[in-house]
């Protein structure tokens, strides 16, 4: 009898083999000594001669389909197995927790000041770290030559070897931004400029070579000292509450006249210290004419506060350069 190649062929094509166990009976009823193939292969020599070459090709060429499903099947299922293998012993259990990140510290606390004067009515705006003399100082009425600028550690960068006058400053504050606002809007202005400052200072749990400061501005026709105070204690109360001790010094800016200083009560279990946290004044006549504003006309109060220096406050850290060593233990008790 001939065997009927074509419909064995399609049987072991459809073979369903879903499991392990499916798999073995395949096997035996291909593929083992006693299976289908070996069996008729076996019986070629009781065929026609002149048919049993083409018997044994279509034979052969059977169970290398028959093996080749069979060692697919198997790959996947041992490759399956072994990952079962691997999984701790109660697959039920629910996977241990991913770690969450968190915001760092002093992002949280630059949102929040964000917010508050958001809602005061400021806008946002920015400017560059790498600036170069005219913002940084003389725009800002820092004669050339006077100490004024050495007040501020300033990290000078070289752009052209052959001449130093081409020289650019990390910025050493966030006023230059206050410069390059008045030249691109015309007053009614009123805006709070975020962003990294550098000074070359040395290294201590108060001070860091760079750090954050808040920028503000407000220009219009009668913008008074009065205002720039009830906006600074307004926000101080926003962000640490309406019983925080506050205090506001006369100091000296060249940008601004007059010039104020503001500190926060820092209270602590030994006690306790004023702690500086943004100088400000009204926009010096000279700024105001450096972007060609009329003193006459304009008047503006600016402030620059010090995001570290709040941060400190708002959390309760009593080192700077915890927010730069990056230590997880520290930053992860800011969730
Ligand atoms: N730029 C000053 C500083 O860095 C702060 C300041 C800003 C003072 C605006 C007055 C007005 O110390």
């Amino acid at each position: 009898m001939q065997p009927d190649i074509q419909a064995l062929e399609a049987e072991i094509k459809e073979f369903e083999i879903s499991s392990p166990e499916d798999l073995e009976a395949f096997r035996l009823k291909y593929l083992s000594r006693k299976g289908v193939i070996p069996e008729l292969l076996g019986s070629i020599g009781q065929a026609p001669k002149e048919k049993r070459a083409e018997l044994g090709q279509q034979l052969n060429a059977l169970k290398k389909l028959a093996q080749s499903r069979f060692d697919e099947k198997k790959q996947e299922f041992e490759s399956g197995s072994a990952r079962y293998a691997a999984a701790t012993d109660d697959i039920t259990l629910p996977p241990a927790p991913a770690p969450v990140g968190s915001l760092h510290p002093l992002t949280q606390a630059m949102s929040e000041i964000k917010t508050i004067f958001m809602r005061m009515g400021f806008t946002i705006a920015d400017g560059p770290e790498l600036e170069d003399d005219f913002h940084n100082f003389t725009a800002l009425n820092f004669p050339p030559e006077h100490p004024a600028r050495d007040m501020q550690d300033t990290f000078f960068v070289r752009k052209n070897e052959e001449d130093p006058s081409e020289d650019q400053v990390l910025r050493t504050h966030t006023s230059p931004v206050q410069i390059r606002l008045m030249k691109e809007h015309p007053p009614p202005l009123r805006a709070i400029m975020p962003g990294r400052v550098y000074r070359n200072e040395s290294i201590t749990a108060k001070s860091y070579c760079l750090f954050h400061q808040v920028e503000g501005l407000a220009v219009d026709t009668d913008i008074s000292f009065a205002e720039l105070k009830e906006t600074l204690i307004l926000f101080t109360r926003e962000m640490f509450g309406s019983d925080t001790a506050y205090r506001i010094r006369p100091s000296y800016f060249p940008f601004t006249e007059p010039s104020l200083e503001m500190d926060i009560w820092w209270g602590s279990k030994k006690g306790g210290q004023w702690l500086e946290v943004l100088g400000a004044g009204m926009v010096h006549p000279n700024v105001l004419k450096s972007v060609d504003l009329d003193p006459q006309e304009f008047t503006g109060f600016a402030f620059g506060m010090g995001v570290e220096r709040l941060t400190m406050l708002w959390y309760g850290i009593d080192d700077i350069r915890l927010f730069y060593d990056n230590d997880v233990r520290f930053l992860e008790q800011f969730h």
